[in-house]
């Protein structure tokens, strides 16, 4: 059976960092894969999540199998989280929450468990979207089709565009948005765009499944929840995917998770019995370490404090690093305006260097960007901001040379 099959294409983002580490060039940088790292190039464990992970150390007293959908301690501090402790939807018991081995799970779970009760929907993505979310989709079944999102002339949003499509999606189809910190574009919805989109769910009738991976990158934990809001109130049902890869730091424990929110609570509850049965297919029920990490600080107020001035220090570190970098490419002479830069939010940038540029930055220079050319902004250190500033200058004049 094995013997015919040839090499699959390594994957778009992860498949760079494995590049690069293989990479023996000094000069090497890594703007690839989503992950925060400080002004030299590290990415520290929190410390909110070391001192958590000591009390649960001292603490545990077993290593038995989880619920399914998780720990109900961890499931309602999601819920609190993402919502907001005194929404009405938490008093109404109208959602509920699995916790899942990362955000790519909770997508996968609820990709799996919308097949079984719409198996002839169709998946909506923006374009560009995260380079995984359409093969997460089409691994569980589903057509995928997308939506204007960026317009590359403004490097902002393709608002109009945007609206005629999902004015066109049929109902009962699913769309896919990005709560806050749009990968890769970096480019959000204002709160007043949010409604107008929420309203058209409502009107048209399509599922909003939100991938909520970056709460507390974009102005912050509450500010980051507006669009979730906004199609909370317009909209019976919808799906949220959350991961603490970014917020909490915990890339490799893999935790985040899938809420569901129904009309009322007899239909979450049954609905949600759906989504047990497509986590027990897939990884039976989840790993307890990440979850308990974030109960742990979530649910006592001084350590709860202390992970949310460490997300704020990130956010902010980010923030500062979008601005150097666009003065110091204006500063090293780089034609062009790059003004957009510092107005994106979330960790990357949509840097609008074209697929040659990027090959020309990885091949030549050692650079590694994502294809269509996203950044990483906070890979970007004092330490590589000149090379980097340089090269790109380099890979723009050998293009246009
Ligand atoms: C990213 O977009 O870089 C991150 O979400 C990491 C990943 O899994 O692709």
């Amino acid at each position: 059976m094995f013997r015919d099959i040839t090499p699959a294409p390594p994957d778009a983002i992860l498949g760079l960092t494995e590049a690069w580490k293989n990479d023996p060039n000094p000069s090497k940088i890594n703007l690839g894969a989503g992950v925060f790292k400080d002004a030299k190039g590290r990415t520290p464990i929190l410390e909110s999540v070391k001192d958590a992970e000591a009390h649960i150390l001292s603490t545990a007293s077993t290593k038995s199998y989880m619920p399914i959908a998780g720990a109900p301690e961890y499931r309602r501090l999601v819920q609190e989280m993402i919502l907001g402790a005194d929404h009405p939807i938490l008093a109404a018991n109208r959602a509920q929450t699995a916790h899942t081995p990362g955000g790519t799970a909770a997508l996968r779970v609820g990709a799996d468990f919308l097949k079984k009760f719409a198996s002839n929907a169709a998946v909506w993505v923006s374009s560009p979207t995260w380079a995984n979310h359409k093969g997460v989709f089409q691994a569980a079944g589903f057509a995928v089709k997308e939506y204007p999102y960026y317009d590359p002339v403004s490097k902002g949003l393709a608002l109009d565009k945007m609206l005629a499509a999902l004015d066109s999606v049929p109902a009962g189809d699913i769309v896919l948005l990005h709560a806050c910190c749009h990968n890769p574009t970096g480019v959000d919805l204002t709160a007043g765009q949010w409604a107008e989109v929420a309203t058209l769910a409502a009107r048209r009738g399509w599922m909003p499944f939100l991938d909520f991976a970056y709460q507390g990158y974009g102005d912050g934990l509450q500010e980051d929840r507006a669009g979730l809001l906004a199609l909370a109130s317009a909209c019976p049902e919808l799906l949220v995917a959350s991961s603490f890869s970014k917020n909490f730091g915990l890339y490799q424990d893999r935790t985040g998770a899938l809420t569901l929110i129904a009309a009322d609570a007899a239909q979450a509850a049954a609905a949600f019995s759906h989504v047990e049965i497509a986590v027990r297919v897939n990884y039976s029920n989840p790993p307890a370490h990440g979850g308990l990490i974030v109960s742990t600080i979530l649910s006592d107020p001084a350590r709860r404090a202390k992970w949310e001035g460490e997300l704020t220090a990130m956010r902010e570190h980010i923030a500062r690093t979008r601005r150097t970098f666009v003065d110091a490419l204006a500063h090293h002479g780089v034609p062009g305006d790059f003004e957009f830069i510092a107005r994106q939010k979330g960790m990357f940038s949509f840097s609008g260097l074209t697929d040659p540029q990027v090959r020309y930055l990885r091949e030549k220079k050692s650079i590694y960007i994502v294809g269509g050319g996203r950044i990483n902004v906070a890979g970007i250190t004092p330490g590589n901001l000149e090379y980097l500033c340089c090269s790109i200058r380099e890979a723009l004049e050998a293009s246009s040379g």
